[in-house]
């Protein structure tokens, strides 16, 4: 039998905080407000809501409404994943992996999101009310691209420090890093053109190259030495290479740098083949060394290079804010930067300046990296000691990334599907390629806030790959 219509409005109500669309402690909508939103009378919201009381999913508070019971809890998005399928694109992969690497109840190996204490959140807030308070006219108006000019200058002086001598105009502000990429492939490929990658790679690239509908060459990348110029010169014997994309630095997620002579190399190739090197230095600020690398910018005689990079991994994921600097391909990106999204946001493109103005930004990287560098120490040593025989992890040099290859009995995905059982998330291999060859491999996240808990989720992952060899047998 069908039940009455408040039970069925109470089981609806109740459903959304079981997904989490209401959260623990949250206000839910007046009883004036539900009527009208469902067309239903208000005795019937009233009568709603006492019955969720009487289940202890919200609480009336006197004057102020109804509130999601703290005791609530979500249902765990990890109940949801599936084992994957193979025919299954990038993109669908990550959807399905993402919601859950962004869920910040857990013990969170999975993002490569620094934990909020290695970003400099109060000075930004301290400037964002300022600028709110006395520039509000500023701060609501279009910066249209290229973007700030006072952001593009703080840009040029920063990029004296990767090698780069460069005028605000030779700079486009991008929405991050992930814009950068895509606006760069865009400016120089057609759907159907081959491109090289790194293999793995930052899982962006392959969603960029699905969506452009390009055909990628995976050159396989050392967790020491970075991509294999010897290989990609193969490569460049069979294919029509229109594009590489590459990480010199720290990259995402092996964590590897290229040393001087495969920069060289690199280059070097790309203009006896004629293709555009799009350089991805996202994490380069971000080396232990005292003095970073320099950018593959930096030695472009041929202007054969598009550098982009953001203050996602530094600053600030959320303001959004990256750049590029196009070469011979800037005119052709900055027309289509326009025409995707007209301008950049001003208050957050203008916070970052005055950040990066008042000398604030270097001292803010100098405690970064050590702290980067104290966690990665403990990371391996758990590692070593808790994890199979067999196992086998990078050795970065920068950026807060760890890439691990565990025996190959054990299965990354089914390892993920464990440890979101028991609260812990991290991104599979599977990601990181078009290919499934990397099912025994995981990345780790290690700008975390460590404290015993990481250490206990580490050993937990340890038992679990364990546990998997015992299955195996
Ligand atoms: C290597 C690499 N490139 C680009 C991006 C995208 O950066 P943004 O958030 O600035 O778009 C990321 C983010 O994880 C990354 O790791």
């Amino acid at each position: 039998m069908d039940c009455p219509l408040y039970e069925k409005i109470a089981n609806q109500i109740e459903q959304q905080v079981a997904e989490g669309i209401f959260l623990p402690g949250a206000k839910i909508p007046s009883v004036r407000k539900s009527s009208k939103q469902m067309a239903v009378s208000v005795a019937t919201v009233l009568q709603a809501y006492s019955l969720l009381e009487d289940r202890g999913v919200i609480k009336a508070r006197p004057q102020k409404g109804y509130f999601v019971q703290e005791t609530q809890r979500p249902a765990s998005p990890a109940k949801k994943i599936e084992p994957t399928k193979t025919e299954e694109s990038v993109h669908t992969l990550l959807q399905r992996l993402l919601h859950v690497v962004r869920d910040d109840t857990m013990v969170q190996f999975g993002s490569a999101v620094p934990k909020s204490q290695f970003l400099p959140v109060r000075q930004l807030q301290r400037s964002v009310g300022r600028l709110m308070r006395l520039e509000p006219e500023v701060c609501v108006s279009y910066e249209f691209t290229p973007g700030s000019l006072a952001l593009r200058r703080q840009i040029a002086i920063r990029m004296l420090d990767n090698g780069c001598q460069l005028q605000p105009d030779d700079i486009t502000i991008t929405l991050g890093c992930q814009n950068a990429l895509m606006l760069s492939l865009q400016a120089v490929t057609q759907p159907g053109d081959t491109i090289a990658i790194e293999s793995p790679t930052y899982y962006g690239v392959l969603q960029a190259i699905e969506t452009l509908q390009l055909k990628a060459i995976e050159i396989p990348c050392d967790t020491a030495t970075g991509i294999d110029t010897e290989v990609l010169q193969q490569a460049t014997a069979d294919w029509n290479i229109k594009a590489c994309v590459v990480t010199p630095n720290n990259h995402n997620p092996t964590g590897s740098s290229l040393n001087h002579a495969a920069r060289l190399r690199l280059i070097a190739l790309s203009v006896e083949h004629d293709f555009v090197l799009i350089e991805d230095d996202i994490y380069g600020e971000l080396s232990y060394q005292d003095k970073r690398d320099r950018a593959l910018k930096a030695d472009d005689q041929a202007n054969t290079v598009i550098y982009c990079s953001s203050f996602s991994k530094s600053i600030a994921p959320g303001f959004r804010i990256g750049w590029l600097v196009g070469g011979a391909y800037q005119a052709i990106i900055e027309r289509q930067a326009h025409a995707q999204s007209l301008a950049i946001p001003t208050l957050t493109q203008t916070a970052i300046a005055n950040f990066l103005e008042n000398g604030a930004y270097d001292r803010h990287l100098r405690k970064t990296r050590q702290a980067y560098q104290n966690n990665l120490a403990r990371c391996q040593q758990l590692i070593t000691q808790h994890f199979p025989d067999g196992t086998q992890m990078s050795y970065p040099k920068g950026g807060f990334l760890l890439w691990v290859t565990l025996p190959k009995k054990v299965n990354a995905m089914k390892l993920h599907a464990q440890a979101l059982e028991i609260g812990i998330g991290l991104l599979p291999g599977l990601v990181f390629s078009f290919t499934s060859q990397y099912h025994h491999h995981f990345r780790l996240n290690y700008a975390l806030n460590w404290d015993n808990a990481i250490d206990t989720a580490l050993k937990e992952l340890g038992r679990l790959s364990h546990q998997q060899m015992q299955d195996a047998l």
